[in-house]
């Protein structure tokens, strides 16, 4: 089944602007779901809605928005995101569980909000944005390392589920994209406790990371493997886009955990 209609969660910036972009540019029409509502550079084809995805029932009303314009949705793009930086130690559980709701509950309230559509339609693909830190952990990213896992998990699981139905899921795993995300990325209390053990090692990690984010990926990299997997017939159930991140999950794979840890804490 063509994809026609498209809803992009975090499509006010990064990865899911362009994705809505490039998607567009194909003809597809897209809604472009943020709760800033807006779209950096007006586009035909991709409207703007304000939508936070910790609010399930504008969610909801935002996918019956869809349906009623539109008639159908076809696919949805799971990316609205953000990061948080801490050590584990001292992380207040209220931040660690805001980290939760947006990027899986809020994950999954859009996936909830879909399935009736695609099921009744009989098609429908779920893509969920989630990271090359769903298989690799690092350090003062727990708590994020933790709800990119835990999406990938639910990712497979919701796979498996709905075998057979003509709604198909997959996860995209990205390494580092130049994108908003460094700068919207939250700090814990204890991140900045000027008495914190880990003070001048978090000082070293948090230039390396933040480094590495700014020279990543273009975010153009990313929109496409989402385009690619929407027209594939079967789409695949894991996509780590580019070679040297593909070497990194299989080396992840391989090698003894100890050894893997070892090596991650040398590099950050
Ligand atoms: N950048 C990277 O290196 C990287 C790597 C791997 C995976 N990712 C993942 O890619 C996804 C997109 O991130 P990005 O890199 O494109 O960052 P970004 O430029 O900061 O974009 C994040 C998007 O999420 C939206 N958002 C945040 N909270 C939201 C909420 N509660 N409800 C609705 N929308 C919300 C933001 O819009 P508003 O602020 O207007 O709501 C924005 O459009 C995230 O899931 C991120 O974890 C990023």
């Amino acid at each position: 089944m063509e994809v026609k209609v498209a809803l992009v969660t975090g499509g006010s910036s990064g990865i899911g602007a362009a994705t809505a972009r490039l998607l567009a540019a194909h003809g597809i029409k897209v809604y472009a779901a943020s709760r800033r509502g807006t779209f950096q550079t007006p586009t035909p084809d991709v409207i703007p809605i304000s939508m936070d995805v910790n609010d399930a029932e504008a969610t909801r009303l935002a996918v019956a928005q869809i349906l009623q314009a539109e008639g159908r949705l076809d696919a949805v793009v799971v990316n609205a995101g953000s990061g948080i930086y801490g050590p584990i130690e001292g992380t207040l559980e209220e931040e660690a569980r805001q980290q939760f709701e947006t990027n899986y509950f809020g994950a999954l309230k859009t996936i909830q909000a879909c399935l009736p559509a695609f099921r009744s339609q009989g098609h429908g693909r779920i893509i969920i944005i989630c990271s090359v830190m769903s298989i690799l952990q690092l350090p003062f990213q727990g708590f994020y390392s933790s709800v990119k896992a835990a999406l990938l998990s639910l990712s497979e699981s919701l796979s498996m589920e709905l075998k057979g139905s003509g709604i198909q899921c997959s996860a995209i795993l990205p390494g580092d994209v130049a994108t908003g995300f460094t700068g919207a990325r939250k700090f814990t209390v204890a991140s900045q406790d000027p008495a914190s053990p880990y003070k001048e090692w978090m000082e070293k990690n948090l230039k390396k990371i933040e480094h590495d984010e700014l020279g990543g990926m273009r975010p153009e990299v990313i929109a496409k493997q989402v385009f690619r997997q929407l027209r594939k017939k079967n789409m695949s159930v894991r996509v780590i886009p580019r070679a040297d991140y593909k070497l990194v999950g299989f080396l992840v794979r391989m090698v003894p955990a100890r050894v893997k840890l070892s090596i991650i804490r040398i590099l950050y």
